[in-house]
């Protein structure tokens, strides 16, 4: 490909693109203070995208947080583009002695890297572009979601019933969801963490999937996860808190708990501590609030059944899921043929520059930057200590997706 010359810094994104933002702004834009800012002024020669070290990308802000790394919205220094950037520290003996989840973690981070390398291009599902490492950390860069979580919106969302969402609109997120896990399941991938919090929405309103940390390809051999359950079961299946083995199955039923969540503003099972959530959902019959419609009831009750046999084979019969009552309004066909300017999203997020990061929580995005890639960040190229992990997509895929 012809390399063409742009002059995309970012301080030229800054400076013509945001100005009014910019502005209005002010005190938002934190300059990350392990950045150089001769970096920031000097003209960024053209690299073509699959071309980057870590050091390229710059941190902008904090999108979330989890046990044991940090989600930041990062910048590409040529390019002006943004992305989300995965971190989680490499084990180290120290860790390794005083935690052992976290070696679970690093081998679901190893994992993530190689189940979304593989998943074709899907709407409902985040790319990955480049997966990097450096002494310290390893670093998944991700497609940019801007909307935030669905669980934002869903505790913005308010009216008589308390935060939940119409069933029409849950019908419209629900069949979005139901579009990414039956492509994964093509695939031969498992979700296995379907939550409000790994729902994202896209700028038009879109939902996305992300954080495959504990997707599973089905015959993968090497996964112990089944049996060692990290985070919280609210959204699992009860086969996989029995310890049972289990398939796609398990993701119609987390299905099930989160169309549940949105129109109730809670999943059907809870309680005080992990074993009392997992007791229920392994026991309880469900309770449903009044106001749930037969509609909504029937539905609920196909996908949400313990008994694996009995429970809704969507994968098998999918034009029957399709056209159960619940997603009468649903336009599958647009949906099918990715013909997305046909349908009408629910919420369209507010996004007056995607850099300022307004629809994530500020919980996050007021933490400071620091932190992010080390300072003396010493990136392997080669030889690769965690073999495989380094990944970068072809320019063509980063330029068309991005
Ligand atoms: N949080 C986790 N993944 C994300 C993504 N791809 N975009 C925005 N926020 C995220």
């Amino acid at each position: 490909m012809a390399a063409r010359r742009r002059k995309s810094s970012v301080y030229r994104r800054l400076s013509i693109k945001s100005i009014s933002s910019l502005h209005s702004h002010t005190l938002e834009l934190v300059i990350p203070s392990d950045f150089g800012r001769e970096d920031l002024e000097e003209e960024a020669a053209y690299k073509e995208p699959n071309n980057r070290v870590l050091k390229d990308f710059i941190p902008i802000k904090v999108l979330g947080q989890g046990a044991y790394g940090k989600v930041y919205l990062v910048q590409d220094k040529y390019t002006g583009k943004l992305f989300a950037q995965k971190q989680l520290q490499k084990p180290t003996i120290e860790i390794h002695q005083k935690d052992e989840n976290h070696t679970k973690y690093v081998k679901r981070t190893i994992l993530e890297r190689q189940i979304l390398t593989n998943i074709t291009h899907h709407p409902n599902i985040v790319k990955i572009f480049y997966a990097l490492q450096d002494d310290d950390k390893f670093y998944l860069i991700l497609e940019y979601i801007p909307g935030g979580e669905l669980f934002h919106h869903l505790t913005a969302a308010s009216n008589t019933l308390g935060n939940v969402f119409k069933e029409d609109d849950v019908a419209f997120y629900s069949a979005q969801m139901a579009m990414g896990l039956r492509h994964l399941h093509k695939l031969g991938i498992v979700y296995r963490d379907l939550k409000p919090e790994n729902c994202l929405l896209n700028s038009a309103g879109h939902l996305v999937l992300t954080d495959f940390g504990l997707s599973k390809s089905i015959g993968n051999s090497h996964d112990d996860s089944c049996t060692s359950i990290i985070g919280t079961p609210e959204y699992m299946a009860p086969e996989i808190l029995k310890g049972e083995e289990y398939d796609y199955l398990v993701d119609w039923w987390s299905l099930g708990c989160v169309i549940f969540d949105m129109m109730s503003g809670k999943p059907p099972f809870t309680g005080n501590s992990h074993k009392a959530i997992q007791d229920k959902i392994i026991k309880n019959k469900i309770n449903f609030p009044f106001y749930f419609s037969l509609d909504a009831k029937d539905l609920l009750n196909k996908l949400l059944n313990k008994n694996i046999n009995k429970r809704f084979q969507v994968d098998s019969n999918w034009e029957r899921f399709k056209t159960h009552r619940f997603f009468r309004k649903v336009n599958w066909n647009a949906l099918e043929s990715q013909n997305y300017s046909l349908l009408t999203p629910p919420i369209v997020p507010v996004i007056t520059d995607p850099i300022l990061a307004e629809n994530f929580s500020e919980e996050f995005t007021s933490l400071p930057i620091d932190g992010g890639v080390s300072i003396n960040s010493n990136q392997n190229t080669s030889p690769d200590p965690f073999k495989g992990f380094s990944y970068t997509a072809s320019n063509s895929y980063i330029e068309k997706f991005c």
